[in-house]
């Protein structure tokens, strides 16, 4: 039985095959979609607030005959223990030793979301929340957006990558940190990053000194770029890499060395204000992407996010279209 949880644990070559699945249905060819997700049932988990996710999921199995529910962990669940050993006289009523074999019951996919708690760089790292379900699920489980990764957002971020350049062998991707109000987790950098390297892209990564990206996905990006006789760089100068651009992808995220610390952080992003991206930024032909939810005005201008270089909008359809296939996927295991 396989997963969902890290892009690590595929190959490029694999990953390429699941946009190329996306791309056919979205063409109109879904019928191996269908036999796939007709008549299977996602059980998805929150743990955070999503907007984007909730409804990408739950279209993406319902749109092929399939069927989703949708818990929101504290609200209409009870609140879960993802520790082993402990003793749960807290919050947490239920365990996910529990959790996991019961939804695994009801439903034929699992699917959770469980941001980083940025306390601490290795405590992310091991990805706890989601890697439980993992192991305790007896069915697929798929990443909605974990402290180190989000998948699926990735693999739609390449679909539209190949929708809008053509081919991505050898394009220029430049992900340029911005500021924030509050720090950020890294997993849509991450993700972001390893689609781009996976995609066989010159990849730039522009960002203040001390936000730069885990190493363990540094390395594997580098790895994938090598791979396609590309380069991955990063630089502390956000202008001449992002004029230069096939992609432009705009993000914020935290740094490390100041988890714990909102006010040190929030001087940080002070300093770093004029690293919100405007369209002057841009080349003439440069795409400008970024996840959603976007703050205007903080992490990009207006006038950046309402020209029609920007396609933050098709990244976001593009998550029904993966996703999909992905859950496809992992059904016929
Ligand atoms: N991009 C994304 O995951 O959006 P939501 O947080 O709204 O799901």
């Amino acid at each position: 039985m396989k997963h969902m949880v890290s892009m690590l644990d595929f190959t490029p070559r694999e990953l390429a095959g699941l946009i190329e699945r996306a791309a056919q249905s979205k063409a109109g060819d879904s019928a191996a979609l269908r036999r796939a997700l007709s008549g299977r049932v996602l059980v998805a988990v929150f743990f955070n607030p999503s907007l984007r996710t909730r409804v990408s999921f739950e279209l993406a199995m319902k749109r092929f005959g399939g069927d989703a529910v949708v818990l929101s962990v504290g609200r209409d669940a009870w609140k879960i223990e993802t520790r082993d050993g402990v003793v749960m006289d807290g919050e947490a009523s239920e365990h996910v030793r529990e959790a996991a074999a019961v939804l695994s019951r009801y439903g034929d996919l699992l699917a959770v979301r469980s941001f980083a708690r940025l306390h601490s760089e290795d405590e992310d790292a091991r990805d706890e929340v989601v890697r439980s379900f993992a192991r305790h699920a007896s069915v697929p489980v798929v990443n909605m957006e974990s402290a180190m990764e989000h998948p699926c957002q990735g693999l739609a971020d390449w679909l539209t990558m190949c929708e809008q350049l053509g081919q991505t062998l050898e394009r220029r991707f430049v992900l340029r940190w911005a500021p924030h109000v509050k720090p950020l987790p890294r997993a849509v950098p991450h993700s972001a990053v390893l689609a781009a390297a996976a995609a066989g892209m010159h990849v730039t990564i522009a960002c203040p000194p001390g936000y730069e990206l885990h190493p363990a996905i540094l390395d594997r990006a580098a790895t994938w770029c090598a791979a396609a006789g590309a380069r991955l760089d990063v630089v502390h100068d956000p202008q001449p890499a992002c004029r230069e651009a096939d992609v432009v992808y705009v993000k914020s995220w935290g740094a490390p060395r100041f988890y714990g610390e909102p006010d040190a952080q929030r001087a940080d992003f002070e300093r770093y204000r004029d690293w919100m991206l405007t369209r002057d930024d841009l080349g003439s032909q440069t795409k400008l992407m970024h996840c959603l939810p976007v703050r205007r005005n903080v992490v990009i201008a207006d006038d950046a996010l309402d020209d029609p270089r920007c396609v933050v909008a098709d990244q976001a359809e593009n998550r029904m279209w993966v996703q999909a296939a992905v859950l496809a996927r992992l059904s016929e295991e």
